[in-house]
């Protein structure tokens, strides 16, 4: 059995999170149209809140691309549909109250999207769950916004056929129920994501890689462990790369064993290189990798103890979002001439 680091599985859940991305783009420039159509205060005020709330998704869905650490491209079709979209929504055929219709079975389109994200993840593996747990806050909220465009819908559609206002019954339902998915959400979001600091973002990469391990340990399956072993090959090659291209000259300053570090990564970068020519149902993979695993923990434990101390001293709190922001672009980056050099 040759070693691969691609697994279907893998990649088709790549592509559905790049089609969530491509029909956020489409949501946010939908709910910017609507607002320069719409002349009702309060139907305003509920779009540039839900438009807000978008923007801070996109951001959101980014981040979970980059820690799912796969690179994907939406379907052709997706693409297609959201062309087709664009242009009736910024167009004259339809009414306000038909164009909020469709944008609400968008919404329901995206919540079901997220969803089925969340289930296959559930199939294919708990690193994947680690990586994708921010969608949580994006699939509440969108659950959110469909009760509100429902209102929004109730008022205009009844305005379109009759010229009067409806009584205001479902408005005030849907801000109840709003108030109650917010309240569920609340309890989920544990920071908003332009608030997260490189410590942070490092933490979520090495919990990311330490599930992957514990998979790799608890499978005899060659299939699997390639799988697991792929990702952490991914994951580790750029999360390593990103941290000497961001991290490490940043706390070197102020941080006496930043040397230690670079050294580490490049011997865990010629183990991973080792473990990637062996065969995955040979006996000395697992015991290489469980090698490997030991050397990452303890470079690991190091960086979140004596670094993260120092970086804490040391960083004024908009250096530390600021280098987040810089880690997570550089990851992106490398993720992708990672995949080009391994076509
Ligand atoms: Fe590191
Ligand atoms: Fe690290």
């Amino acid at each position: 059995m040759v070693l691969t680091l691609d697994d279907t599985k893998r990649t088709a859940i790549a592509s559905k999170l790049a089609d969530m991305k491509a029909l956020q783009e489409l949501l946010i420039a939908n709910e910017q149209t609507f607002l320069s159509e719409c002349s009702d205060q309060d139907i305003c005020k509920c779009l540039q809140d839900m438009l807000e709330d978008d923007r801070k998704n996109m951001g959101i869905l980014e981040t979970v691309i980059v820690q799912y650490g796969v690179q994907g491209e939406p379907k052709q079709t997706t693409t297609e549909m959201i062309k087709e979209i664009h242009k009736l929504m910024e167009g004259s055929e339809l009414t306000l109250f038909e164009k909020v219709g469709q944008h609400e079975l968008l919404k329901h389109q995206q919540v079901m999207s997220g969803l089925l994200v969340h289930k296959a993840a559930q199939v294919v593996g708990a690193d994947i769950e680690v990586a994708i747990t921010p969608l949580n806050t994006v699939n509440f909220e969108n659950r959110a916004h469909q009760e509100q465009l429902k209102g929004v819908l109730e008022i205009l559609g009844v305005r379109e056929l009759t010229g009067k206002n409806p009584d205001q019954g479902l408005w005030a339902r849907v801000q109840d129920a709003v108030a109650a998915l917010t309240g569920v959400a609340g309890s989920v979001i544990s920071r908003a994501d332009d608030e997260m600091n490189i410590q942070d973002v490092i933490r979520m990469d090495h919990m990311k890689v330490n599930t992957l391990f514990m998979e790799i340990a608890g499978t005899e399956d060659p299939q699997k462990i390639q799988e697991f072993f792929g990702q952490i090959y991914k994951d580790l090659t750029v999360h390593a790369k990103a941290e000497e291209q961001v991290v490490y000259p940043a706390v070197r300053p102020f941080y006496s064993d930043t040397q230690e570090l670079y050294d580490e990564q490049a011997e865990m970068q010629v183990q991973l290189d080792e473990i990637k020519s062996l065969s995955p149902s040979s006996p000395q993979f697992k015991e290489k990798v469980s090698q490997l695993k030991e050397k990452v923990m303890d470079h690991v434990r190091q960086e979140e103890s004596t670094m993260f101390t120092a970086i804490r001293n040391n960083c004024s709190d908009e250096q530390k979002e600021q280098l987040a922001t810089q880690f997570k672009a550089a990851k992106s980056q490398l993720q992708t001439q990672l995949a080009a050099s391994m076509k």
